[in-house]
């Protein structure tokens, strides 16, 4: 239910450029591998050539005597690591200390660690370590046959029986496969440990979560371990939970007493900080011939590794997307000698509807209808998954005016009937849907004397605008200007704040901000209703009020009273601060009463040119409904960033293992090809603009992922327009449109 926002200042909503720009592009920013120390020693792991069996002899003789070695940490040496407790709350994927056996569960895993003065060095020595294994056959086959008994997501009415009896009916797989993410910043490591406490410098989307495992792995106290991840080059969710090398590099600091950095090659990207798991997705649906859905199984099985388990969430959004009265959507693992997986921008949700979107396309034609109308016929009242309403839901919108915009109504449904500029032109369309909820928050907001006001909360930015809408959110909430708001965070020191995950970021942050604001403004009365010296000194506090960085009267106009900063010069008070926090919107009374998602609809164009066998994603238009936008500037560059990821998902992207020895064959960004300027097209962002009170006053759900989602499947349907070749296998392959009988 919507009810009116309080007023807000024309700030939430400005499309500003992001605060910490300058830093960026003058080099003044400091990343975690930009950090340097007096005495700092470079680790470089020695990693296992082999993906399943055992180190039965790791000679360090020559490496020892190399140039700059210092030391070459093995299971011997490296001292104790424990295992994070399940029961602790804090997120990990790899749950086995690094060096803790000799056991190798993967290609990449790190067997001994060289330390040594330079990265050169160290590097050398790395290679001269001989390691003797005795290895085992491993299996890292691409198909998928489930381990264990599928385990049921959601599940209403017959699906099966419905399916058999269904008067128009489709039943199709599709597979994606391992994508593995390629920020241009490689995860990286700064590790300074003085005896007691640890100050580690880390490339992490989730500093109050990396404390909370380091502690644990490490074996000391909280207030002995300090994250500091100031700036991120990205993370895509390969930098949500730690890896081990951020343990190595603590261990090794802790054992030798000096600074160890640890930032790993592009090649140990794929090896070691997690990956996309592949899916195989069975999708069956029925409907009647007039395009009403009335069942949908969704059966899906991944892939995960030999040690841990990662669920890749494929049926996220199939329980509630569509009305359909029965449904099943079954969850399945296989174990593979494959490194653990991760989470990956719109886990679960993004292979997931990539399945069910190219569904109901395919049987959008099965059914003659347009594939806008289809979905449209099928919008749901409530979530039929929960059974509760939806907070705000505007997906009609994304597809009505996503339409309009694009111009689908000159779309010719025949496969390969459109043509431009000597070019077969292919549209197709799919529908986006990613959850949106609220974690924890913890904030200070203060006056200082300087005349700023500083926000402190430990989250972090991955590069998605956090600085800036953080001070966005506090210049509206105090009614300072932009300038003036000093935006500090990325330190676990400060109050504890939300990872930079699941589009979460954002939207957890408001109600805490809004808390931590007023509480600082109520405490700044007070100061001048209180303080000696104060020219408002005894005036009742709830006399006066705050306006533009003036304290006043409220009776009188705000530059009668006098500047904040001027205040606590008179009172000689080095700053008033508040404190703010929120809780997770799960503990919200109602939240088991609504159902909270964004949506959005893609519409892509592709060119298709069969005689040279070109395929290009030439234009994209998407529509995003995702709460209210607080800066659609840094919101358009994550949707546009997400759009040609999805290129990428559906046309490009794919891990390739060697099934001899389980090594990812194509890791370097030369062999894992990904959407490059030339690949990239022209793309189009439209916000709607619904605030979804449910999460908070400002109505902003979050944007980092929901513009993935759905993608890939759009693109495959648009080449199926252009070329009739349905790909149910990313990417798509040039070999796949070969079989393309579309001439001109
Ligand atoms: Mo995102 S995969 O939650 O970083």
């Amino acid at each position: 239910m919507t009810t009116a926002t309080s007023p807000r200042s024309p700030l939430i909503g400005a499309a500003l450029s992001r605060v910490e720009g300058p830093l960026k592009v003058s080099g003044t920013a400091q990343y975690t591998s930009d950090h340097h120390f007096d005495g700092m020693l470079v680790g470089v792991p020695v990693t296992a050539t082999i993906a399943t069996g055992r180190v039965s002899q790791i000679d360090s003789s020559i490496a020892q005597g190399m140039p700059g070695v210092h030391t070459i940490f093995t299971t011997d040496n490296i001292g104790p690591l424990y295992r994070v407790s399940p029961a602790s709350g804090a997120s990990i994927d790899e749950y086995r200390p690094p060096l803790s056996d000799d056991k190798v569960t993967y290609y990449g895993q790190y067997v001994a660690l060289v330390v040594a003065d330079t990265f050169e060095h160290a590097t050398a020595a790395a290679r001269a370590v001989k390691v003797s294994y005795d290895e085992e056959q491993p299996d890292v086959s691409l198909e998928l046959t489930p381990d264990d008994e599928p385990s049921v997501d959601t599940e209403r009415g017959d699906p099966e029986a419905v399916f058999a009896a269904g008067d128009v009916t489709l039943d199709a797989v599709y597979t994606t496969p391992p994508e593995t993410h390629n920020p241009i910043e490689l995860h990286a490591s700064v590790a300074v440990f003085d005896g007691t406490r640890y100050t580690l410098y880390e490339t992490t989307q989730a500093i109050m979560n990396h404390q909370a495992v380091m502690v644990q792995m490490l074996g000391v106290e909280p207030e002995n371990v300090r994250v500091v991840t100031e700036y991120l080059g990205s993370g895509f969710g390969g930098k949500l939970w730690p890896w081990t090398h951020s343990v190595l590099a603590a261990a090794a600091a802790r054992q030798l007493r000096r600074p160890v950095k640890i930032e790993i090659t592009r090649k140990m990207m794929f090896q070691t900080v997690g990956h996309r798991t592949n899916t195989q997705q069975r999708m069956r649906l029925s409907a009647t011939k007039d395009g009403k859905l009335t069942s949908l199984q969704h059966d899906y099985v991944f892939h995960v590794s030999r040690l841990d388990k990662s669920k890749e969430n494929c049926g996220e959004a199939t329980g509630y997307f569509y009305s359909v009265p029965n449904l099943r959507a079954t969850a399945a693992f296989a174990r593979r000698d494959i490194a653990p997986n991760t989470s990956m921008r719109g886990p679960g949700a993004v292979p997931g509807l990539y399945a069910l979107e190219s569904a109901m396309d395919e049987m959008a034609i099965k059914l003659n209808l347009d594939p806008v109308q289809f979905r449209l016929m099928n919008e749901p009242e409530i979530d039929e998954g929960k059974g509760v309403p939806f907070s705000t839901r505007h997906y009609t919108e994304c597809l009505t005016r996503g339409a309009k915009s694009f111009g689908w109504a000159e779309r010719t449904p025949e496969v390969g009937s459109m043509r431009r500029d000597g070019m077969i032109v292919g549209w197709g369309m799919a529908g986006a849907s990613w959850m949106a909820k609220r974690l924890a928050a913890e904030s200070t907001v203060t006056f200082l004397g300087d005349g700023r006001v500083r926000v402190a909360c430990a989250t972090q930015d991955i590069g998605t605008g956090t600085y800036t809408v953080l001070a966005q959110m506090v210049a509206d909430m105090t009614g300072m200007d932009i300038a003036d708001i000093h935006v500090q965070i990325g330190d676990s020191a400060l109050p504890a704040g939300p990872m930079s995950g699941g589009s979460m970021a954002t939207g957890s942050l408001v109600p805490s901000v809004s808390k931590s604001a007023k509480a600082a403004i109520e405490n700044l009365l007070s100061l001048a209703s209180k303080g000696e010296h104060s020219p408002l000194s005894g005036v009742d506090a709830d006399q006066l009020a705050f306006t533009g960085g003036w304290v006043h009267r409220k009776d009188q106009p705000a530059q009668q009273g006098l500047r904040f900063e001027d205040l606590l010069a008179k009172e000689n008070v080095a700053f008033v601060s508040g404190d703010g926090s929120s809780e997770p919107s799960s503990k919200d009374k109602d939240d088991d009463k609504r159902s909270i998602h964004s949506y959005g609809a893609h519409f892509v164009e592709v060119t298709w040119q069969p005689e040279i066998a070109r395929l290009r994603v030439n234009r994209v238009l998407t529509v995003i409904d995702a709460g209210k936008i607080i800066n659609p500037r840094t919101g358009r560059n994550q949707i546009e960033g997400a759009v040609i990821m999805g290129v990428g998902m559906a046309l490009f992207e794919q891990t390739h293992y060697d099934r001899r020895n389980g090594a990812p064959i194509n890791s370097n960004l030369a062999d894992y090809v990904m959407t490059t300027h030339a690949d990239a097209p022209t793309i189009d962002v439209e916000f709607l603009d619904f605030p979804d009170l449910a999460l908070n006053e400002i109505g902003a759900r979050g944007i980092g992922e929901i513009g993935l989602a759905g993608f890939a499947a759009a693109v495959t349907a648009a080449v199926y327009h252009a070329t009739g070749v349905r790909v149910r296998d990313l990417p798509v392959k040039i070999e796949d449109l070969l079989a393309s009988t579309v001439t001109h």
